[in-house]
């Protein structure tokens, strides 16, 4: 019998703390759709609810006016994880919310700032890449790190987040060490309970753009973030002003025809000129092309298949990750041998390669033999911190240092600049790369001259389209905010009739491509 109490009380205190363990946690923001309107919240743990608003109403979630419950839940490497995707946001908005979970706990209260759809408006992004387990078995640190400090480097940046206040966060790949092994559960439960320092004091999460390296796969970055499953998209930022084109290296640059006729077809849709065409384009993608990581070298099919793509559309920044050294370059193009980069002016400016904690390696090319084109290139921990305007490009290089006494910033808006405290990487020739824009309008206008009217919009189906003069020979194109193609149709007269059951629910662009080349973009919501 007293047996038996002390089993039933044994059996109580696991109810107990299973039912503890219920409640939401390992917290993270995902962009996989139009950032000014959309939010992916994810979460491990109990599936819930979130509960949102524009005030903040603390953790009574009864109070917030909106509610989303999670639209998906998946599994990968013994995590469960759940993403309520919340769509009609309001842009340039501060967001609360709280997580309602259906053991009936309320999670803290957080809150995020959407982007904005203005171009004129700056933003500022943290971009970097390999991060690493480092975890601990008896004391010791299983394997990949012989710094010994991968853990504590990596959580020094994400520490560093939370107190930059981004308005987002670009992750190039490479998370935990193991694909696929019996230690995964653990890397991954390490990264996400690592990932939730970069939270600020206030609540404030930071939305993320993922790209894949070579230690996940598509599956894993669908799973564990809820990104497009395609396995590489684009996002349209500040609604015009920055095209983030998120590439997966781990597709063959030049056989996987999927992705290079995407990204051709993508970018030639945005260089036309017309209202369509970003101000700035910028590529992400694991491995560099020629990377300047010690034994890594260059990537033919990327140089061959990518690198014409970029230079052809107008990419002025790409970022790379995966070989564990720091880098940034002057502009550069590719030589006429497709064998590595020489300087113009008129290139694009590389930095990675990934130092977000993981091991330090060495340089391959030092001394005498370093690349002109290369501007400074060292070994230590950081991840870049980027400005975007209409005019310029700033990009910044923060050290993984002083991090305790780095202030946490105040200012809420977006494109604010950083903190106090924060240590630079500091060459000898500056601790800041700008990229100016010759083309720099001092506000952007939109151009809105053929299109008098698009209604009705929001649309569940049909959206008439009138034009203020007679188009001839034009084509109007629907395309998905992820910029892929929905539908393609012939345009003649001052009317269009439009019919949206190609595109996805949410927010689709149209984009009516003139006789003259003209290309205006107009954004078109179905519900
Ligand atoms: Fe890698």
């Amino acid at each position: 019998m007293k047996t038996k109490s002390i089993l039933l009380i044994v059996v109580l205190c696991l109810i107990g703390v299973n039912t503890l363990k219920a409640a939401t946690n390992r917290y993270c923001l995902t962009l996989r759709d139009d950032p000014a309107t959309t939010m992916v919240v994810g979460w491990a743990g109990d599936n819930g609810t979130v509960h949102y608003g524009t005030t903040d109403e603390g953790t009574n979630y009864t109070n917030y006016p909106l509610s989303h419950a999670s639209n998906r839940t998946a599994t990968a490497h013994g995590q469960t994880r759940h993403f309520a995707r919340l769509t009609g946001l309001t842009p340039n908005t501060m967001y609360y919310f709280v997580i309602r979970d259906a053991a009936g706990q309320t999670s803290a209260r957080f809150k995020f700032r959407t982007l904005s759809d203005n171009p004129n408006d700056a933003f500022t992004f943290v971009n970097g890449g390999d991060t690493r387990d480092g975890f601990k078995t008896f004391g010791f640190y299983v394997e990949n790190c012989p710094s010994g400090d991968c853990l504590e480097k990596r959580r020094e940046g994400n520490q560093l987040v939370s107190k930059i206040k981004p308005d987002l966060v670009a992750f190039n790949g490479d998370y935990v060490m193991n694909q696929i092994t019996s230690n995964t559960t653990n890397e991954w439960n390490q990264w996400f309970d690592d990932w939730q320092l970069t939270i600020s004091s206030d609540g404030r999460m930071y939305p993320t753009l993922h790209t894949q390296g070579n230690h996940e796969d598509n599956q894993d970055m669908y799973n564990l973030f809820d990104v497009p499953q395609e396995e590489y998209y684009v996002l349209n930022i500040h609604n015009g002003l920055f095209r983030a084109y998120l590439l997966n290296s781990e597709l063959n640059a030049c056989s996987n025809t999927a992705q290079l006729n995407w990204l051709t077809n993508d970018l030639q849709t945005h260089a036309t000129g017309g209202t369509s065409d970003p101000i700035w384009k910028f590529a992400q993608y694991h491995i560099p092309t020629f990377a300047m990581g010690n034994g890594y070298g260059l990537v033919g099919d990327q140089m061959s298949c990518w690198v014409n793509l970029f230079e052809q559309y107008g990419v002025k920044l790409a970022s790379e990750s995966h070989t564990h050294i720091t880098k940034w370059t002057h502009p550069c193009k590719k030589n006429s041998g497709n064998t590595d980069f020489v300087l113009d002016s008129d290139g694009i400016v590389y930095i990675g390669e990934g130092q977000w904690g993981a091991p330090h390696r060495t340089l391959d090319f030092t001394g005498a033999n370093k690349k002109p084109y290369v501007r400074d290139q060292e070994v230590f921990d950081n991840f870049f911190f980027i400005k975007v305007s209409p005019q310029e490009i700033s990009i910044k290089c923060v050290k993984f240092e002083n991090v305790d006494n780095v202030s946490e910033s105040t200012d809420d808006n977006l494109g604010s600049d950083l903190p106090a405290g924060v240590v630079l990487w500091n060459p000898s020739n500056g601790n800041e790369i700008v990229i100016t824009n010759p083309n720099a309008p001092s506000s952007v206008v939109e151009n809105i001259v053929k299109v008098s009217s698009i209604s009705p919009n929001p649309s569940s189906g049909i959206v008439n389209i009138n034009f203020n003069v007679d188009m001839k020979n034009a084509t109007i194109e629907l395309y998905n905010s992820l910029g892929k193609l929905c539908s393609s149709e012939k345009v003649s007269g001052n009317e269009h009739t439009l019919d949206l059951k190609d595109a996805c629910s949410g927010v689709n662009y149209i984009y009516i491509r003139s006789e003259d080349g003209k290309v205006e973009s107009h954004k078109v919501v179905k519900f």
